[in-house]
């Protein structure tokens, strides 16, 4: 047998050129210091040097483990992984991905891994920056932000730290970057790569564009080596080439998730004033034990629905842009803790809103554009079980909008409009599968031709065919209920309902341990616990901190934080129950 001899001439080689080619990189480095082509040589050999050496270093194991470590997550969503990858390597990128896909940990996962650096982040709403940051501190991972709505002195403190290199994420509004002054500071902290959340309010032909947004296009001039990352929901070809072109991006990684959330039921119906107050309350009937989201297209509107349903006896609150923020972002966490589940808001209610368990969002009027819909639509069903959308329209929106188009002075912002309103239009009078049509509408174009949970398609919920309050409708009832409640159904009868009472009990016990503590610390409820990580902590009902450690949704910072007081309240718990079950009735 041979035995593999070690190949010399290989072995020589390498032995003469790997130093060799080092000498000569610190000779040039310390030969030349004034020679600029020397310089931008020496920078092109960083550059490949120091992005081998961090693929290598973080490693796909390295990965997995600090979204187990941070986040208590088992597993990467579609696309996550590669997007993570390819920003550790140091590349532009573009993703586009649905509401709720996961876009945030796409580059705080990196941010986080990267030490030393900080990632810069860019929002266009404060109370979205304020809420990650929360976040992002509870799970162990240093962040910032700063905005006008942080007082002068912290702003000072933000920044000392910052220069010295403290912070895996800073968030800054894109008016703040824009200051002659920030840019100048930027230049000093070790920024690892820039983040751009809700990309497309750059461009005028998404919804919400912003102006700005505009002026990141001087990020590549004045960064030209630091990567630059766009996220956004909803982007039409057009948009995303606005978007790839507005923040000169070199060679981008594109991601693009399918459009397609099956999940979801898109209605639409065409009905007047008066009926549609009456199916409005016969759908939050439908859903009364779940969150719903209603979207009005004025204030007036929000109010007067609001007041309507409270008559109705059904318990809602408005969010809307003239609220003031303390009386609008009470609302929100209030709606957000499940403390009120009917939210009737403007378009100002959506960006960057996550809360997984809302099984309706009804519009109350036609929206302007299918980006849109969809964006606010979306909303629903951001935990993977089935939720309605429902396009309650009337023919007095579209003079109304057509009114407001007719009002533009700038032609091509006119055209845009105009665009949007012919395609929304179509969208709600088209005869054509409603899945199939937004899908297509963002350039995608599906095999199937039924989707089974549209209109079009023959899927309708029963509350639209007959709007009587007092019945409540089969098929919601059935696919409304939760995974934990089927699971529950294949149990002995007695012991189903003594669980089903205790599910509902446990679950009122740490929502109530929540509210608490999340007051003691200033945060809002979603912060200290998401819905989703406290329905887990229902089924599994953890009695060391080893078992929360597994439980999803809890990394190693949550289990540190919580851990002794949520075990604590499930042991209570589970005491009540054993002598509820066998010493009771
Ligand atoms: N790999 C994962 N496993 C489980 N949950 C995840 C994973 N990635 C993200 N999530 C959860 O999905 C939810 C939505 O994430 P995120 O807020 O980042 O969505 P988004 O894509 O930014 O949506 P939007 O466009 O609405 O801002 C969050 O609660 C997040 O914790
Ligand atoms: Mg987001
Ligand atoms: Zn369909």
């Amino acid at each position: 047998m041979r035995v593999p001899q070690p190949h010399l001439p290989a072995i020589f080689f390498l032995a003469i050129q790997v130093p060799s080619f080092f000498l000569s990189y610190a000779a040039l480095a310390r030969l030349h210091p004034r020679c600029p082509r020397y310089h931008a040589l020496i920078s092109v050999i960083d550059e490949v040097l120091g992005r081998t050496y961090t693929a290598y270093v973080i490693s796909e194991v390295a990965l997995s483990e600090a979204l187990r470590r941070y986040w208590g997550f088992d597993a990467f969503r579609p696309l996550q992984k590669s997007i993570v990858q390819g920003l550790v390597e140091g590349r532009d990128t573009c993703v586009v991905m649905p509401t709720g896909g996961g876009k945030s940990l796409c580059y705080q996962l990196p941010a986080a891994l990267l030490a030393g650096q900080t990632t810069i982040v860019i929002s266009p709403l404060i109370a979205l920056m304020q809420d990650q940051v929360a976040q992002l501190t509870q799970m162990g991972i240093a962040a910032a932000l700063l905005n006008s709505s942080v007082a002068a002195n912290e702003q000072t403190r933000v920044m000392r730290n910052a220069s010295a290199g403290a912070y895996r994420l800073l968030y800054l509004s894109p008016e703040r970057l824009a200051r002659a002054d920030t840019a100048a500071w930027l230049q000093q902290i070790p920024i690892s790569f820039f983040a751009i959340d809700e990309a497309h309010c750059i461009s005028e032909w998404g919804h919400e564009f912003r102006p700005e947004y505009r002026q990141l296009s001087s990020l590549r001039k004045q960064f030209p080596d630091r990567p630059i990352a766009a996220f956004t929901a909803s982007a039409t070809q057009r948009v995303r080439h606005d978007i790839v072109e507005q923040l000169r991006l070199r060679d981008p990684h594109k991601c693009i998730a399918s459009f397609h959330r099956p999940n979801l039921r898109y209605v639409v119906k065409q009905c007047e004033a008066r009926t549609q107050e009456g199916l409005l309350v016969a759908a939050i009937r439908t859903y009364r034990d779940s969150n719903v989201i209603v979207y009005a297209s004025t204030i007036a509107k929000v109010e007067e629905t609001v007041d309507f349903l409270e008559e109705q006896k059904i318990s809602a609150i408005g969010y809307h842009g003239k609220m003031d923020p303390s009386t609008r972002r009470r609302n929100q966490e209030l709606w957000m803790a499940d403390d009120v589940r009917v939210l009737v808001g403007t378009l100002a209610f959506g960006l960057g809103i996550n809360k997984a368990a809302v099984r309706a969002v009804i519009h109350l009027s036609l929206p302007k554009s299918i980006e849109q819909y969809y964006q606010e639509a979306g909303r629903a069903g951001r935990d993977g079980l089935p939720a309605d959308c429902v396009l309650l329209w009337q023919k007095r929106d579209a003079s109304l909008l057509t009114y407001f188009i007719g009002q533009i002075d700038d032609a091509e912002e006119k055209k845009r409009a105009w665009q949007r309103y012919d395609e929304i239009r179509g969208f709600v009078e088209s005869a054509e599968c409603r899945h199939r049509r937004i899908c297509a509408h963002f350039g995608e174009h599906p095999k199937w031709k039924s989707c089974g949970a549209c209109d079009i398609c023959g899927s309708e919920p029963d509350w639209l065919a007959a709007p009587d309050a007092a019945k409540a409708p089969k098929r919601n009832q059935a696919s409304m209920r939760t995974c934990r409640e089927a699971d529950s159904a294949k149990r002995k009868p007695k012991e189903r309902n003594v669980l089903l009472g205790a599910d509902a009990e446990l679950r009122e016990c740490l929502r109530e341990w929540r509210r608490t503590a999340a007051k003691q610390q200033g945060v809002p409820a979603f912060v200290v616990m998401h819905d989703t990580a406290l329905d887990e902590l229902c089924r599994v009902r953890p009695t060391s901190l080893s078992e929360l450690l597994r439980v999803h949704g809890f990394g190693e910072r949550k289990v540190e934080l919580y851990g002794e007081q949520i075990v604590g309240v499930v042991s209570r718990f589970r005491r009540r129950v054993a002598v509820a079950g066998f010493g009771g009735s």
